[in-house]
């Protein structure tokens, strides 16, 4: 019978393939970014991405495992979906909130794996590998935030501002960014 230990290295492996093919594709992204801020904030995310690896490795042997990578269907979709993205929009004032909707989308599969890991290494009793796992888990979540400031920061705002043609859907999207979160929900669901 499969136990928690069994299921933790299993989905270990997933975000090993998963960090991995992550390394790959930030480089691609960052030289999609038409904004300087965003081409910046992947760079530094590629670092720590690269980090993660590392890290990854480290909770394997945290374990007396050694580390091994099983193929991650989702992030593989991800990111196929965002390369896809990326090429439809090339040239587009909406690179850039393309190119910030593919990334967090792999960044909240990351958020929920590595949630799912750091609980079950506590609950296997390592403490060195839930230390590893929500370091992780942290720049996951800072690096989430960042892509969420710098979209409401500039790239909707540009996406929206050069549609032109829908002035609603342009001071829709500028109220999103800025006025305080719950506020501008409000407002901009009262303007459908
Ligand atoms: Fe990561």
């Amino acid at each position: 019978m499969k136990i928690l230990k069994d299921l933790f290295l299993d989905e270990l492996a997933d975000m090993y393939d998963a960090e991995q093919r992550i390394v790959k594709a930030l480089p691609k992204m960052a030289k999609a970014a038409t904004c300087d801020d965003l081409k910046g904030a992947i760079e530094a995310h590629l670092k720590e991405t690269e980090g993660h690896v590392k890290k990854l490795e480290q909770v394997f042997q945290a374990f007396h495992e050694k580390a091994k990578g099983k193929t991650c269907e989702a992030t593989k979709g991800l990111l196929e979906e965002g390369d896809e993205i990326a090429a439809e929009f090339k040239g587009s004032p909406a690179i850039n909130a393309a190119l910030i909707s593919a990334a967090q989308k792999v960044e909240h599969y990351e958020i929920a794996s590595y949630g799912c890991l750091h609980e079950w290494a506590g609950l296997l009793g390592n403490a060195k590998a839930a230390r590893l796992l929500v370091e992780i888990l942290n720049e996951e979540k800072a690096a989430d935030e960042k892509l969420t400031a710098l979209a409401r920061a500039s790239s909707n705002e540009e996406a929206f501002g050069e549609a032109g043609a829908d002035a609603d859907a342009a001071d829709a999207g500028k109220m999103a960014g800025k006025v305080p979160p719950g506020k501008g929900r409000k407002l901009v669901e009262a303007s459908r």
